[in-house]
């Protein structure tokens, strides 16, 4: 019977499998489709258990030390570390700030599949890559990969670089010290993109070495991106580089790399509840910093999540500390018709509509060398097109650094 069983299912694969080739008829037996599916081998581990959200996605319970990152050959014989051996601590503790002297409050913010179940104990949680994500990629080895260079380079802004690859932000920056890593939140929104080739996205940028070389670069923050995630949800991401995004890294856990520690919050899944307009606003908090003894880059999301750290053979320039971290939104601008895109950055609107309204980023501090999260000294603003995307500074008691940034893109001032 079982045997009969499993032959009657063997008839029924072979009959899929017939189908999908007719239905390819005409099309040369491609490489391409032998490429995917070693691609969807490589990033989907065996899961313990899955969880189905409500956005489509299916988040793999994957056994900690079975995680991406483990098929890298310098980490064969790793041992995890399963927590950060020193934890820089903040002027802003947030238990310190009491949100009633706060006129301006904003909620706790979780993961949407979080509604559909929990990954169990030494497993951590990852979104499944599906076959449509990977053809949505210029190529299979470029899924996960960022096209361009997009690091907005404000101190040797010159003409001819306005507007680079069509990627425009709104920023703040240091520049000049030596950093150990850095904490920022800001709300999160979720923009408009008018075409799917572009995207929208606020994060955190810890950088060293040469724009265009050797630059490594790494990123946290939310991003809309209908290329990587196949629909217009606002999702929580890293990305890492360690020479200008040529050869090495990836966005979330989609290469070898960043080691997750954590089993709540899964990279590249959706953030809900996100701000509305004038209504309740939502933020995230990001820290990304340094273990001085082990040399390890770490992140945490929110107080509470240490999702895990990126080890420190990955980079060169970031060995020692990082020379320059920049804060803000980044969008895609293809001019579509030769007009300004009307893709959103942020919530859409102008810094000067304020809170409640606009983005922000509040309480900006860098690490020092003591591990101690400091005020960022000498902060600057960038942005393109100024009349499409703005940012203003300011500093506050309850905010510290802060800063609003974004806009609509194309209106009468931006054509
Ligand atoms: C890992 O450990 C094995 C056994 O001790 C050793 O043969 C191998 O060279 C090690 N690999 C790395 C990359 O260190
Ligand atoms: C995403 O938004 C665009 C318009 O901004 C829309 O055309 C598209 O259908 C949306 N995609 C999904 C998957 O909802």
């Amino acid at each position: 019977m079982e045997a009969q069983g499993s032959m009657g299912r063997g008839v029924v694969m072979l009959l899929v499998v017939l189908m999908a080739l007719s239905c390819a008829v005409g099309m040369p037996v491609s490489r391409q489709r032998v490429e995917v599916r070693k691609q969807l081998k490589r990033l989907n581990k065996p899961a313990v258990k899955s969880i189905k959200s409500a956005d489509g996605d299916i988040i793999d319970c994957v056994h900690i030390s079975h995680q991406p990152a483990f098929d890298h050959p310098f980490l064969k014989n790793h041992t995890i570390q399963l927590r950060p051996n020193f934890h820089p601590e903040g002027l802003f503790g947030e238990n310190k700030v009491p949100s009633s002297s706060t006129k301006e409050k904003s909620k706790p913010i979780s993961q949407l599949w979080h509604l559909n179940g929990r990954c169990p104990g030494n497993t951590i949680p990852i979104r499944r890559t599906k076959r449509d994500d990977i053809l949505r990629a210029s190529s299979v080895k470029r899924y996960g990969r960022k096209k361009h260079q997009t690091v907005p380079r404000p101190s040797s802004v010159e003409p001819e670089l306005i507007n680079q690859n069509g990627h425009q932000h709104a920023i703040t920056y240091v520049e000049g010290g030596k950093y150990y890593g850095t904490k920022a939140t800001m709300n999160v929104w979720q923009p408009k993109i008018q075409r799917l080739n572009e995207f929208s996205l606020s994060q955190l940028w810890v950088l060293g070495g040469t724009f265009g070389e050797d630059l490594n670069s790494i990123e946290a923050g939310w991003q809309v991106s209908p290329d990587l995630y196949g629909d217009n949800n606002t999702r929580l991401f890293t990305y890492w580089t360690s020479d200008a995004y040529q050869a090495t890294g990836c966005y979330n856990l989609l290469c070898s790399g960043f080691i997750q520690i954590n089993t709540e919050i899964a990279m590249g899944a959706s953030i809900f509840p996100v701000s509305s307009y004038g209504d309740s606003q939502y933020d995230i908090s990001i820290l990304v910093w340094k273990d001085p003894t082990a040399g390890n880059w770490w992140m945490q999301f929110g107080n509470d999540y240490v999702l895990g750290y990126w080890p420190s053979f990955l980079f060169t320039n970031l060995a020692d500390s990082a020379s320059m971290i920049e804060w803000g939104g980044e969008v895609v601008n293809s001019e579509p018709n030769g007009e300004h895109t009307t893709t959103e950055m942020g919530s859409g609107h102008f810094p000067e509509e304020g809170f409640g309204m606009a983005s922000y980023f509040r309480n900006i501090q860098v690490v020092d060398e003591s591990n101690n999260l400091r005020v960022p000294k000498g902060i600057g603003t960038f942005t393109e097109q100024s009349h499409c995307y703005n940012v203003q500074h300011g500093k506050s008691d309850d905010w510290g650094n802060f800063f609003y940034y974004g806009g609509p893109g194309r209106n009468p001032k931006c054509p």
